[in-house]
C-alpha cells in the first residue's frame, strides 16, 4: 500500500460519534456516516485503528471500484484486478455480495464470479472452514446504483471480539458498547471507577485497560496479518508505541452474585487486568465504597449495567433496586457521578438522577440508551 486508500470503520448503530472522536485521536480524518465511518488510511494507520479502536467492530479497506451492469463485464474487471497484492495463497477467502438499485442483483452470481476471479489470479486457495480458528481473508462485494466496490477486512476477528471474555453471566455487555460507555463517562483525570452490576466484568475491564493506555486489540493476532498487505516492521513500529501511564485509577467492580465474580476475575486475569480491578461479591449497598463513602475514593464515575428485567412484570419489581442504586450515587458526594445502559426508561428515571442520553444502540436484539447524570454539585449548579 504506497498511498493512502477509502477505509470504513463499522459500528453499532449509535456509536459513530465516539468512533470518529477515536478516529482522530488516532490521526484520521473522521467522515461520520450511518453504522461506521469513513476515512483515508494507510498501513500504518489501518495497523493503528486494528489495534487501538474500542469502538468499531470491523475495519474494511475498498481496493476497488468500478461500474458494472453485466456478469462477464463484472468477470473480467475482477480478473484485473492485483489479488495477489492484497490476498496470501495459504489463507481461505470468503466473498459476501450485497446489491441495491442495480442491474446486477444475484448476489450468489457476484460471489461466484469474484471467487472465480481469485482462484484464477492465485491457484486453489484453502477452504473456508466455519468453524475452525483458521484465519479467512473476508471480502465484502457491495453493488449500488450499478456501481461496484470490493472491500477487504482488514480484521482477523471482529474487533468487539477483545479475546478475554472466555466466562460469561446474565446478560453479558458487548466489549465495543462497553468502551463505550467507558468513554461517555469521560473519566476525569485520577477519578476512580465503580461497576456494582459487572456480570463477567466487562465494562471495569474496559475502563481499567482504557484507564492504564492499554490497547484493546492487544490480545488478537496483528490486523492484516491475514492479507499480504501485512507489513511486520511497519507491525512492529505500531505495537512498540505505546502511551506512558504513571498512576493508573482505582477501578472496583462488584455483583451480588458469586459466579459472575468468578467469571469476571477469570475475564480480568486473560485481559491481563488481575492487580487492576477491586473484585467483591456483594449485594449493591454493601459494597465497599458505596457501604462506607467516606472511606472511598473522593472523585470517580459509577459505570454501569444494571439488570434490565426484559420479562413483563420483571421491571416493577426492580424499581426499588433502581431507587437505591440512586441513593447510593447522591450518597458517594459530588466527586462522583454515573453513566448507565438503560433499556427501560421508567426504571431510570427511577433513580431520581439528572440522566441524560448520550447514545442509542442496539444490544441483544434490544434497543438500549446510555444515559449520564453530573454530579450532585453540578445539579445544583
Ligand atoms: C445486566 S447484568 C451485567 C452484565 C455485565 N455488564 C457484563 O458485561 O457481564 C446485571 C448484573 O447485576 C447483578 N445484580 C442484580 N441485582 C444486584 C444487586 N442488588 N446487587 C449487586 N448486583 C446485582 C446480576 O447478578 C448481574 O450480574
Amino acid at each position: 500500500m504506497s498511498s493512502p486508500s477509502a477505509a470504513f470503520a463499522a459500528c453499532l448503530p449509535g456509536l459513530e460519534p465516539l468512533l470518529a472522536a477515536e478516529l482522530r485521536e488516532l490521526g484520521a480524518d473522521p467522515r461520520p456516516a450511518a453504522g461506521g465511518v469513513g476515512f483515508d488510511a494507510d498501513l500504518e494507520l489501518l495497523l493503528r485503528c486494528g489495534l487501538w479502536l474500542g469502538t468499531a467492530s470491523h475495519v474494511l479497506l475498498r481496493v476497488a471500484e468500478f461500474r458494472c451492469r453485466a456478469l462477464g463485464e463484472l468477470e473480467r474487471k475482477a480478473a484485473a484486478l492485483p489479488w495477489a497484492q492484497w490476498l496470501r495463497d495459504d489463507v481461505a477467502v470468503q466473498v459476501t455480495a450485497t446489491a441495491r438499485r442495480s442491474r446486477l442483483f444475484h448476489t450468489g452470481a457476484i460471489t461466484e464470479r469474484v471467487e472465480r476471479s481469485i482462484q484464477g489470479a492465485l491457484g486453489e486457495l484453502p477452504a473456508h472452514a466455519p468453524d475452525s480458528d483458521a484465519p479467512v481473508a473476508r471480502i465484502a462485494v457491495r453493488f449500488e446504483d450499478d456501481h461496484c466496490t470490493v472491500s477487504l477486512d482488514t480484521s482477523v476477528t471482529p474487533l468487539h471480539r477483545r479475546g478475554y471474555r472466555l466466562a460469561t453471566g446474565k446478560a453479558p455487555l458487548r466489549e465495543d458498547i462497553a468502551h463505550a460507555l467507558v468513554r461517555a463517562a469521560q473519566v476525569p483525570s485520577g477519578a476512580a471507577v465503580l461497576d456494582p452490576f459487572c456480570g463477567s466484568g466487562t465494562i471495569a475491564i474496559e475502563a481499567a485497560a482504557l484507564l492504564r493506555g492499554l490497547p484493546p486489540g492487544r490480545l488478537r493476532p496483528p490486523p492484516l496479518q491475514h492479507l499480504a498487505l501485512f507489513d511486520a516492521a511497519t507491525w512492529a513500529r505500531v505495537e512498540g508505541a505505546r502511551p506512558e501511564v504513571t498512576e493508573p485509577p482505582r477501578v472496583a467492580a462488584g455483583d451480588r452474585d458469586a459466579g459472575a465474580i468468578e467469571s469476571a476475575r477469570g475475564n480480568a486475569a486473560r485481559a491481563g487486568l488481575a492487580d487492576a480491578i477491586e473484585f467483591t461479591c456483594a449485594a449493591l449497598r454493601a459494597q465497599p465504597w458505596l457501604n462506607d463513602p467516606a472511606a472511598g475514593p473522593a472523585s470517580g464515575r459509577i459505570v454501569t449495567n444494571p439488570p434490565y428485567g426484559v420479562r413483563i412484570g420483571a421491571q416493577r419489581s426492580l424499581l426499588p433496586l433502581y431507587q437505591t442504586f440512586g441513593n447510593c450515587v447522591r450518597s458517594l458526594g459530588a466527586g462522583w457521578s454515573a453513566t448507565m445502559i438503560a433499556h427501560d426508561p421508567r426504571l431510570a428515571r427511577r433513580t431520581g438522577l439528572p440522566l441524560q442520553a448520550v447514545f442509542t444502540t442496539r444490544h441483544g436484539g434490544l434497543s438500549v440508551t446510555a444515559l449520564a447524570a453530573g454530579s450532585p454539585a453540578e445539579e445544583g449548579q
